[in-house]
């Protein structure tokens, strides 16, 4: 999608549509104001209402965004982005958009929202006819301050490209996106200025990580750890931030074997990974002044005769033995030996973990808020101010102490689950054990990483990429500079 910011006279090209954002309540007039009056048009968030032929163009949507006073940079997204899908399959190909209110962020985050909303991933799609894919190509941006806007607007950018690349990610299929294949996609993003180094399984076998390696044991497809870095701060020896994911490339459940309805859904248990992914590629694509780790855990869990099985002991590079008692439980078997990992050898600032650890979060919070962990009160309200900010939903969760009866072994120093009830809460109560005293937040993705039906506009179904923009605001407005 070809971006532009444009003065109000500027002539508009050929096959046109025009969006013209409006408030609740305003006064329309001429045709917009007829055609308004003949339908149920208010000017509600989110209503649409299409005008064929009008004011010059070939098209004249109009969309509702809502009261005036409640128009922010995350509104103006929405509203761009609910124009782009009334015009998107059209046939028009530049959508034009007129926003009710000036300023620079506004113009910059509707070109954000259209961005956002026009991500699609078609590539296994070899026969779809062109009228049904998308038509527009060009999107403007209508401003009185059209350089600022454009200035402002390439840090947006580096955030939409980031988001796209943890969403195709996140979207591959299994048979493609192999912990291998996966390592060297991120390779390739040294271009942009990252470090990648990836450690192989007799790296990680060296290195004690019998829990990680555990879960790959019955996999065809070799484990891999993956280690981003950036380092932007003036300081490139300064202590890092660390940020570590769950990717799980494909999990049947292992011998704990899941059943087969929806089973296709966890190829996207490598969410919390991707999501890490993004965070470094726009860290790299903006030139955040910060250094930061990006650690990928990236394992296949499968039934097979070499498969770990419930009942088997598994020692960690903590030293800790785990019982393993559901295989299927297997997200936090391989955050323990990453996070540690982390820990020991950059030794960060703090560290958030991001996972779709357990279905038992989709319970506690439904599909719109992903959960929340922490032992420090300072790093979770950052991570929960990015998050109204950004507008990823976030809530925070306990971690009781005496909970921790639950994943007591009789036989290692834990166990791998801690029964239904809290699952979410001892799934978090695991990785804590693994945490050697710096300030930690992990962050359950499971109800968030894949949406079907999307409930916001500038996530369309499917991957939504939620956390990078997250993460991205979390370390811009606390840990640059
Ligand atoms: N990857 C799943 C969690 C999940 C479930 C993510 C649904 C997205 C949608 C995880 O590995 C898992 O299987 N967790 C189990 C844990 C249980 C065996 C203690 C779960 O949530 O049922
Ligand atoms: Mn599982
Ligand atoms: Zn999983």
């Amino acid at each position: 999608m070809e971006i532009e910011f444009v003065a109000a006279n500027a002539a508009a090209p050929q096959k046109t549509a025009l969006a013209r954002i409006v408030f609740e309540g305003a006064a329309l007039d001429g045709q917009p104001a007829r055609a308004a009056a003949a339908s149920r048009f208010t000017g509600a968030k989110g209503q649409t209402l299409d005008i064929l032929a009008a004011e010059g163009a070939e098209r004249l949507v109009l969309v509702g965004a809502g009261k005036a006073d409640a128009f922010d940079a995350i509104a103006a997204e929405h509203a761009a982005a609910t124009a782009y899908g009334a015009v998107k399959a059209s046939g028009l190909t530049t959508l034009r958009i007129e926003l009710p209110k000036a300023g620079v962020d506004l113009a910059a985050h509707a070109a954000l929202g259209v961005r956002l909303a026009s991500y699609r991933f078609d590539k296994y799609r070899t026969k779809e006819p062109a009228e049904k894919k998308p038509s527009i190509v060009t999107t403007q941006v209508v401003t009185a301050e059209a350089d600022a806007a454009r200035a402002a607007f390439p840090p947006l950018a580096a955030l939409a490209d980031a988001i796209s690349f943890t969403r195709d990610l996140v979207s591959e299929p299994p048979n493609v996106l192999y912990p291998v294949e996966y390592a060297k996609r991120v390779k390739a993003l040294e271009s942009l200025g990252l470090e990648v180094e990836i450690l192989g399984e007799v790296e990680m076998m060296k290195l004690g990580m019998g829990s990680l390696l555990g879960v790959g044991q019955g996999s065809v497809r070799d484990s891999q750890l993956v280690v981003i870095r950036w380092n932007g701060a003036a300081d490139k020896k300064a202590q890092p931030i660390a940020f570590v994911g769950k990717g799980v490339c494909f999990d049947t459940g292992g011998i704990s074997i899941k059943p087969a309805e929806n089973m296709e859904d966890m190829k996207w248990d490598m969410g919390g990974s991707a999501a890490v992914v993004g965070l470094m590629h726009v860290l790299a694509g903006r030139k955040a002044k910060v250094n930061a780790v990006g650690i990928l855990g990236l394992v296949e869990n499968m039934p097979d005769g070499n498969a770990y099985r419930p009942g088997d002991v598994l020692t960690s590079m903590s030293g800790q033995t785990i019982e393993v008692i559901n295989t299927d439980a297997e997200g936090r078997l391989v955050l323990a030996d990453a996070v540690w990992y982390c820990q020991d050898r950059f030794k960060p600032k703090f560290m958030v973990d991001l996972a779709t650890l357990t279905g038992a979060i989709i319970i506690s919070l439904g599909n719109d808020y992903a959960g929340l962990f922490s032992n420090n009160d300072e790093l979770a309200g950052n991570l929960l101010a990015a998050s109204g900010a950004e507008g990823e939903p976030l809530w925070r969760m306990p971690l009781p102490d005496h909970y921790n009866k639950q994943i007591e072994s009789m036989i290692a120093d834990v166990k791998n689950t801690g029964g239904r009830p809290g699952g979410s809460i001892t799934a978090a109560l695991f990785i804590q054990k693994f945490i050697n005293g710096v300030p930690w937040a992990h962050l359950d993705i499971a109800s968030t990483a894949w949406k079907k039906p999307s409930s916001v506009p500038t996530i369309p179904d499917g991957a939504t990429g939620y956390g990078v923009r997250l993460l991205n605001r979390m370390v811009a407005d606390n840990y640059e500079g």
